[in-house]
């Protein structure tokens, strides 16, 4: 299913002990209790590369629906099924609307950001106040979610609906700190072009990754290596 996005291995024919092509040059330390936080922000962002991005639909104490994408983002395990995002303040310290609707009501829905949706996904970033909706902003239908309130992005190739496990704040509520949002998966939703046998279908599926400022990444040069034989 992959084959239309396949490149070349790196190295092939590598074995344990073969000289490895580091470009000339040095390393440079840098000591994060010395450096601006803003530029260890940009490290992070630049380093940790590429980031899958979390669709997160959420809906307010009073009903007003809320999407917004999050990269800080992964899977963390598979019983319970469960992912977990990050949700920085905003530059005046605020919390951001996805934060204050999960507290409110505990759940949330991860739609897919994948092609169909790129612009839309990118649309719904936008510092709307409380009281809009990014799915009215963005064009976006909201369709009614199975197990949980919020609503998930009609026509998103995959939808988790989830239910929070932790909230995690990370540092000390200053600009810069964060809440981790632990999530149990209750009910997926996959599109039937892209789940087919069990699996995701890469090349149907075509999801983007955020990377660095305001580039996104597409997935290409696949390939495969088998795990070691210890
Ligand atoms: C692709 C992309 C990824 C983003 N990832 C994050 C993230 O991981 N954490 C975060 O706090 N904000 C992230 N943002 C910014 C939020 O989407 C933005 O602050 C949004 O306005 C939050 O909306 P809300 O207040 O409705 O929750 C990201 C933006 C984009 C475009």
């Amino acid at each position: 299913m992959t084959d239309s996005l396949r490149g070349p291995q790196p190295h092939p024919g590598w074995k344990p002990g073969d000289a490895v092509e580091i470009p000339h040059g040095r390393w440079i330390g840098l000591d994060i209790a010395t450096l601006d936080p803003a530029a260890g922000y940009k490290l992070l962002i630049g380093s940790i590369v590429p980031r899958p991005i979390a669709w997160v639909s959420t809906v307010s104490a009073r009903g007003v629906t809320n999407v917004a994408p999050y990269s800080f983002f992964n899977g963390v395990a598979s019983k319970p099924l469960s992912l977990a995002f990050s949700i920085t303040r905003r530059p005046d310290g605020s919390d951001k609307d996805t934060l204050a609707n999960i507290r409110a009501t505990n759940q949330f829905v991860v739609n897919s950001a994948n092609e169909w949706m790129a612009e839309a996904m990118h649309q719904t970033s936008g510092a709307y106040a409380p009281g809009e909706s990014e799915f009215a902003k963005a064009g976006l239908t909201p369709e009614p979610s199975v197990e949980v309130k919020p609503p998930r992005v009609k026509g998103a190739a995959v939808q988790m609906e989830c239910e929070l496990l932790k909230l995690v704040p990370i540092g000390d509520g200053s600009v810069g700190s964060a809440h981790l949002v632990i999530g149990k998966i209750l009910m997926i939703h996959a599109h039937e072009s892209v789940y087919h046998d069990g699996k995701i279908d890469l090349a149907a599926y075509k999801p983007l990754s955020r990377l660095a400022g305001d580039s996104y990444g597409r997935v290409a040069g696949v390939f495969d290596l088998e795990r070691p034989k210890v």
